[in-house]
């Protein structure tokens, strides 16, 4: 039987969410170009368009945007079950948002209810209060009082607002309208998979999402973002990045923010990316240092189809939007939960539980010997 490691070309539905194309180097949510979205929309209409199929009007959206801005307040029992759990130095925010999205569904009433009404419901509440749980997780590590929404202001404003206790400046406010957007979808990665999966079985969307984060977490997927920018700051200066490279080839290790299963060319989103963080005077040595890194990686492996991928330039933005260098994965899920809420609504319209087979190579019809007796 032939095995497909890592379910490499193993297809498991169809979908009119996004299209991943990596040959071209395309990404495509709901017949749109990322890029086109992500200069010309905002979070809020990037969430519609991926749950909806459309980009919303004028009424349709005021009244998305309305639902989203009267569920972004944290229930008090989620910020006192933190406070009470954070431990400073060995809680990853990941796994502190893991357990914020399960209390939250834990609070939650009628959460088996499949239906598409009550998904919808749990996962626009869960689109407008992670942002609102990242930022109190990030005030309650700096020992500061988490800052209550504003509904004044719009998704990603309020989101920096809530972090730093005050209005933010427009390109801030710009660049992580283009992150979360360029984050949104991704066609069918390692978490979106492990949402699709607890979804059909028909389990509660919250569970659906906490097994999600748990695989975006993992530096092989989301958590490359992080690594990437510690690498940065080890390089330390653009005269050390080929001895770097040449010590990662030497040891045959992988050069975190590079590569991508799907893309064997530039990732469109690094590219946009790229282009918004070479604007930031304050982060000037830090891009150098990645411009460099990759054009040397590229000279390296680009003819092996290895390239930047989204994470290699996002750290430098988020670090220049004041996020912890542990943080950054957070964004990346409090983006991604309108692909995952997406994906599962259309897989539930045809839901079938998941189950691919394995092969089993142990022996059989082995002789149990009792305990005592065991060597
Ligand atoms: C993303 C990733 C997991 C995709 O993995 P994959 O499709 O399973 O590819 P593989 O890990 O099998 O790698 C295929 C080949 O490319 C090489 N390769 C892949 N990514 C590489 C990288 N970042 N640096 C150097 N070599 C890399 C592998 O060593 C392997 O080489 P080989 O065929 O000579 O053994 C992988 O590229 C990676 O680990 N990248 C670094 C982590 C990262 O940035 N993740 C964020 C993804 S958005």
């Amino acid at each position: 039987m032939a095995i497909d490691k890592g379910l490499d070309g193993a297809v498991t539905n169809k979908s009119k969410v996004g299209y991943v194309d990596g040959d071209k180097g395309r990404l495509i949510y709901q017949g749109y170009p990322v890029e086109t979205l992500a200069e010309n929309a905002n979070y809020e209409e990037v969430a519609y368009l991926l749950i909806f199929g459309k980009l919303p009007n004028e009424a349709e959206y005021a009244e998305f945007d309305s639902k989203l801005k009267a569920q972004r307040k944290m229930p008090i029992e989620v910020v006192k079950i933190m406070d009470i759990i954070y431990d400073h130095k060995h809680s990853h925010p990941m796994s502190l948002l893991r357990t914020a999205v399960s209390v939250l569904g834990v609070l939650q009433k009628n959460v088996m209810d499949t239906s598409r009404e009550n998904e919808l419901r749990m996962g626009m509440h869960l689109i407008a209060s992670m942002p609102t749980v990242i930022a109190a997780l990030h005030r309650l590590r700096l020992g500061l009082k988490p800052v209550e929404p504003d509904i004044t202001l719009s998704h990603v404003e309020n989101f920096l607002y809530m972090l730093h206790g005050k209005k933010p400046a427009a390109l801030d406010v710009k660049l992580l309208e283009i992150s979360m957007i360029l984050h949104a979808d991704h066609g069918m990665n390692a978490s979106t998979l492990t949402a699709m999966a607890t979804s059909a079985s028909l389990s509660d969307l919250y569970s659906s999402i906490v097994g999600a984060i748990g695989s975006l977490k993992g530096p092989l997927h989301g958590g490359a973002n992080e690594v990437v920018l510690q690498e940065f700051l080890k390089i330390k200066s653009i005269a050390h990045v080929t001895e770097y490279v040449a010590g990662k080839v030497a040891k045959k290790e992988k050069i975190m923010g590079f590569g991508h299963r799907i893309y064997k060319t530039y990732d469109p989103r690094a590219a946009v990316m790229k282009k918004y963080a070479s604007k930031l005077k304050e982060e000037v040595e830090m891009f150098k240092i990645a411009e460099v890194l990759d054009k040397e990686v590229v000279a390296k492996y680009g003819s092996k189809g290895i390239y930047p991928n989204v994470d290699f330039y996002s750290g430098i933005i988020y670090k220049h939007l004041g996020f912890e260098t542990n943080f950054f994965t957070t964004i990346f899920a409090a983006a991604r939960i309108s692909g995952w809420l997406a994906r599962i609504l259309e897989y539930r319209a045809e839901n079938r539980i998941f189950r691919p087979r394995d092969v089993y190579i142990g022996e059989f019809n082995k002789e149990f010997v009792e305990r005592k007796k065991r060597v």
